[in-house]
């Protein structure tokens, strides 16, 4: 059962391609999301009608030729924009990607048979209700993902779609059909021929499910084939007192003990990668990974760089994977000034770090650290309250006040406001104009009288 509204820009389509006599349908992810009760975030259209017959039977509307060779014609609708595809058979996919060339069909069976998962091969029309001729209904139920027809064949013509798979699988909290599965693992080398960006998006939506955990331990042997540089993690044992997992099991259920956030996840992954390269052990058996975050951020980056990240993502990724072990005693004074300087978000990210890394060790590290944690987070929630998770930019004062005042322009312009940024973060002054001006004045008289 279709479950929600379709919008009206929606159905005005549907309406306008049966009037010129084309019986049109909804498809793929908008049928399975309404299916499941959820609100479709965008929605395609299948089609008998060529693209040159859309064009025309929208030529009204602002029309873009999205794919004209594969049948795509985007139609945008009072605003929103709406794809609407011909039925096509797919033609031989030379480069695991798309097919070489497709060719147009007028019958629906034909269009859902070339698609991927029996979930997504379901279609839905105002006049026929669901169509559903692979029991992707039934598997919705199940909560299954299966590939339509032989999955090897699906897999050989797009080999994105084993990752799709997992995504789905990840996002839905679905299981993977036996046969599917077995192809997933046989046709593991078929993702070397994929893109890096295609990879790095599927991996995201893959680590922000919220089975990720589930399908990073059963598909681990697919997560090092698109990042090989993780797998030393499992075989590299913790024979300490605060582990109790090898480091890749550790990595895994420390994934899925962080919120479902992409960059928080990504270093989650990433975090102790570095660990096989810095083992030691010591006389009495006990394991020691010293040095092992800047290793980890060192491998991370690699694998950021090939699989095409964009840079904040890199940037954000990299801080959490090289910071995730800092340490700060309670007579350790560097630590306000460490918030202030990190920011408020990237220091509260990098506090879920560690709560996820804590969270995936032995009952004893947890013990030990947990009090240690909490400490930092209470000055950390002080600092926010009190406004002093402050930097530089933030004072309220800026170079050219002070040199106003006579401080010399150059070096010394940025030593007095490093300096009156200590002050405000140790809580001396407050972050307020008066006040800063008062403290340059005397702090600069005093180097004036010397
Ligand atoms: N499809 C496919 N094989 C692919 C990609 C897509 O068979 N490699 C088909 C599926 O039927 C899918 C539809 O094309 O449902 C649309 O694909 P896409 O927009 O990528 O995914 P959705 O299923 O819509 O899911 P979502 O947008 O939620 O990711």
């Amino acid at each position: 059962m279709f479950r929600t509204e379709i919008p009206e820009y929606v159905k005005s389509i549907l309406f306008r391609l049966k009037t010129a006599g084309f019986d049109s349908y909804l498809v793929g992810g908008c049928v399975r999301d309404s299916v499941m009760g959820a609100v479709p975030h965008d929605y395609d259209i299948a089609t008998p009608a060529s693209p040159e017959a859309v064009e025309a039977c929208f030529n009204d509307l602002h029309v873009i030729e999205t794919g004209l060779k594969h049948g795509t014609v985007t139609v945008v609708s009072r605003g929103h924009p709406v794809e609407i595809t011909t039925f096509r058979s797919d033609g031989e996919y030379l480069d695991n990607r798309r097919p070489e060339h497709v060719t147009f069909v007028s019958d629906l069976e034909t269009d859902l048979s070339r698609r991927d998962f029996t979930v997504n091969a379901l279609a839905y029309s105002p006049d026929s209700g669901i169509v559903d001729l692979f029991g992707g209904t039934e598997d919705i139920k199940a909560g299954i993902i299966r590939c339509v027809g032989d999955p090897e064949t699906r897999f050989r013509e797009d080999g994105l779609r084993i990752l799709r798979a997992l995504r789905f699988a990840s996002r839905l909290g679905f299981t993977v059909d036996d046969a599917t599965d077995a192809a997933i693992h046989k046709c593991s080398r078929l993702l070397d021929n994929i893109s890096a960006e295609r990879i790095f998006s599927e991996l995201g939506g893959i680590l922000t499910g919220s089975a990720a955990e589930r399908i990073l331990t059963d598909y681990s042997d697919i997560m090092f084939r698109i990042m090989p540089e993780l797998e030393p993690m499992s075989r590299t044992t913790q024979n300490n007192p605060h582990h109790m997992y090898d480091v890749w099991t550790h990595t895994v259920k420390s994934v899925g003990a962080a919120e479902p956030d992409r960059i928080l996840r990504l270093a989650m992954l990433f975090h102790d990668c570095g660990k096989p390269a810095c083992k030691t052990t010591d006389d009495d058996g006990i394991d020691h990974f010293r040095g092992h975050p800047e290793v980890s951020g060192r491998i991370a980056r690699v694998i950021l760089n090939r699989l095409k990240s964009d840079n904040r993502t890199k940037d954000e990724v990299l801080f959490l994977v090289e910071h995730h072990d800092i340490q700060f005693s309670p007579k350790d004074n560097r630590l306000k000034k460490f918030i202030a300087e990190t920011g408020e978000e990237r220091f509260g990210r990098l506090l879920e770090v560690k709560h996820a890394d804590l969270k995936a060790r032995s009952e004893y590290s947890r013990e030990v650290s947990l009090p240690e944690l909490q400490r930092i987070e209470g000055i950390f929630r002080e600092m926010k309250a009190s406004g002093t998770c402050i930097q530089v930019k933030d004072l309220a004062v800026n170079g050219r006040d002070l040199i106003k005042l006579g401080v010399p322009e150059g070096k010394a312009v940025g030593l007095m406001l490093a300096q009156l940024l200590d002050m405000v973060v140790a809580g001396e002054i407050q972050n307020d104009r008066e006040q800063l001006l008062a403290k340059t004045r005397h702090l600069s008289g005093k180097f004036t009288e010397m």
